[in-house]
């Protein structure tokens, strides 16, 4: 089974042009005609949050607008830039909860997607409510494999900023609640605007550029510089029949200029 990450999209409304010089909307399509082309046989698409910059209408409109012809399903989660009443506007099926989580089974697999945002601030919790619905999840799911998919990080990152602004406040919670459970095989995360791979009681994680700009790896400051010298890209999860997973991360931007060669 293969499936698709892509994170921190952050379009941007109609009264801005560019973001930090680059334009989120023709990147973001640029990976959309990227996985059309080469990944028809992924089961779907996972946006994991940050996906507007502003929170504004217009930014959800032109979400809606590239994703309504993806050739595959697209699940999304938000992040600490997003605005839920905003994007539930323009993705109506996402009404009806307070927060943006929910399941879906693939096969012998469950696919978590948390919403780890708390709105109008940098960093994530999963408040007393989501954290019920977690665990009444994993205990409906116990005999399947669980992935989860979040936009904070769980695992400290090395960044200043992102390690005491812009954490994951509920992280010990968290992970004294995955304890229970030895059948959650793989986390995707985003918000970081970098790869980043880890592993944390067992459990593999990981996290892939934005499609948008990227954060420097500047761990020796307490500033958080933004980059866009580093490629977007997305990444792409294999799960093999014995649930052995395999994660590239693609840089899309640039993927036509390539030659025959030997390694
Ligand atoms: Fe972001
Ligand atoms: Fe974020």
């Amino acid at each position: 089974m293969k499936f698709i990450h892509i994170s921190d999209t952050h379009l941007i409304g109609d009264e801005y042009h560019s973001l930090y010089g680059i334009d989120p909307e023709f990147r973001l399509k640029k990976a959309f005609n990227s996985i059309d082309k080469w990944h028809k046989d992924a089961k779907f698409i996972a946006i994991t949050g940050d996906l507007s910059n502003d929170g504004s209408k217009s930014s959800y409109k032109k979400l809606q607008e590239i994703v309504k012809n993806s050739i595959l399903p697209v699940y999304f989660i938000l992040g600490n830039h997003d605005t839920r009443d905003n994007f539930r506007q323009f993705f109506p099926h996402y009404a009806g909860n307070n927060f943006i989580q929910y399941p879906i089974k693939i096969e012998d697999k469950v696919f978590l997607f948390l919403d780890s945002a708390v709105e109008n601030n940098p960093y994530g919790k999963l408040c007393e409510e989501r954290l019920i619905w977690l665990e009444n999840q994993l205990k409906t799911h116990k005999k399947e494999s669980v992935y989860i998919f979040m936009h904070h990080h769980p695992v400290s990152c090395g960044l200043y900023e992102m390690d005491n602004m812009g954490n994951f406040k509920t992280q010990d919670t968290f992970w004294d609640l995955l304890k229970k459970y030895n059948n959650i095989k793989h986390i995707s995360f985003g918000h970081i605007h970098r790869i980043m791979h880890s592993c944390k009681n067992g459990i593999p994680l990981h996290s892939t550029r934005s499609t948008a700009f990227q954060v420097a790896l500047r761990t020796d400051c307490k500033e958080e510089y933004l980059t866009n010298e580093e490629n977007p890209t997305y990444a792409i999860i294999n799960i093999n029949k014995d649930g052995d997973t395999r994660v590239h991360h693609h840089e899309f931007m640039n993927e036509d200029r390539i030659y025959l060669g030997e390694c």
